[in-house]
């Protein structure tokens, strides 16, 4: 079953095109990745289908409710963790899990059950009355998986939820992630630059660049329609070697851009 449904989505930025005629689905209960060079339009992808920036044009449907009409019950059926930390360091664990239900307007019974129940699940309940801005940066990720949590989202989107992060903590992010995968049936839609992040975790994959969709399917689809042994090889064949400069002149970058789409 689709839970979110992306037709013909363009973002313009005056004449630049970020996202140009993207469309794809993903389905209910999937971890799906969402991939792409730096610059290639993830996050501004990710803002649009959070109802946080406006589509030039194209459809967006989350949870079956309308982007345009709906954008009250969209916001109540996902969880997001931002690609930069969004949590107030001058409050505890705790006040950050406080501010996140008020926002959500969360049962008042509700807030110190789900807060515990989430705070333990992500081994910081003991950490909960520290400020946040004296916690390690992997600390604060798992913070913030946490409060994503809380108002039982039926998706997540994870804006590179792992960036930055140590092996150990990366490992424990997507072993809370698969977790609540399983047990709440929640749907994952997350972009990363580790692409073995992908490897081992995605049931679907989606590589974009200049915004345009490049190809989609599973690992073993993508490896097989691109000849290659690994995601990254894939990666690197159908996105280019190049470095993404982020002052490149027009004509570069149009002659640069890829011309094919594989489907
Ligand atoms: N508000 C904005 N105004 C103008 N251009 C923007 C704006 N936001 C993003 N862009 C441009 O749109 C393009 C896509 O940016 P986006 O942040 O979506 O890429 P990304 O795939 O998330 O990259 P990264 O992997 O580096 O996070 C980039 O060229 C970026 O400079
Ligand atoms: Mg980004």
């Amino acid at each position: 079953m689709t839970i979110i449904e992306v037709k013909h989505l363009v973002k313009k930025f005056k004449h630049f095109t970020a996202v140009d005629d993207l469309s794809f689905k993903v389905d209910k209960g999937e971890i799906f990745a969402f991939l792409g060079p730096n610059g290639a339009g993830k996050t501004t992808t990710v803002k649009m289908l959070t109802t946080i920036l406006k589509p030039t044009s194209g459809d967006i449907k989350i949870n079956h409710y309308n982007i345009k009409s709906d954008v009250i019950k969209i916001r109540r059926s996902f969880g997001i963790i931002f690609q930069d930390p969004t949590l107030e360091d001058e409050l505890t664990a705790m006040e950050n899990m406080k501010l996140h239900a008020y926002m959500y307007n969360m049962k008042k019974d509700d807030i110190y059950k789900l807060s515990k129940q989430f705070l333990e699940f992500v081994d910081l309940w003991d950490k909960k009355d520290v400020f946040v801005r004296d916690f390690s940066v992997g600390m604060k990720r798992r913070l913030e998986v946490a409060r994503s949590f809380m108002h039982e989202p039926k998706i997540l989107f994870l804006d590179e939820p792992t960036a930055g992060l140590d092996v150990q903590t990366r490992n424990y992010i997507w072993k809370y992630l698969k977790e609540i995968k399983e047990k709440h049936k929640v749907t994952i839609f997350f972009t990363t630059h580790y692409l073995e992040e992908a490897e081992k975790y995605a049931d679907k994959i989606v590589i974009i660049d200049h915004g345009k969709l490049i190809i989609e399917g599973t690992l073993s689809s993508i490896k097989n329609r691109t000849k290659t042994k690994t995601l990254e090889e894939a990666f690197l064949k159908l996105t280019g070697h190049h470095i993404r400069d982020e002052n490149e002149d027009a004509e570069m970058s149009h002659i640069k851009r890829r011309s094919f789409i594989y489907k």
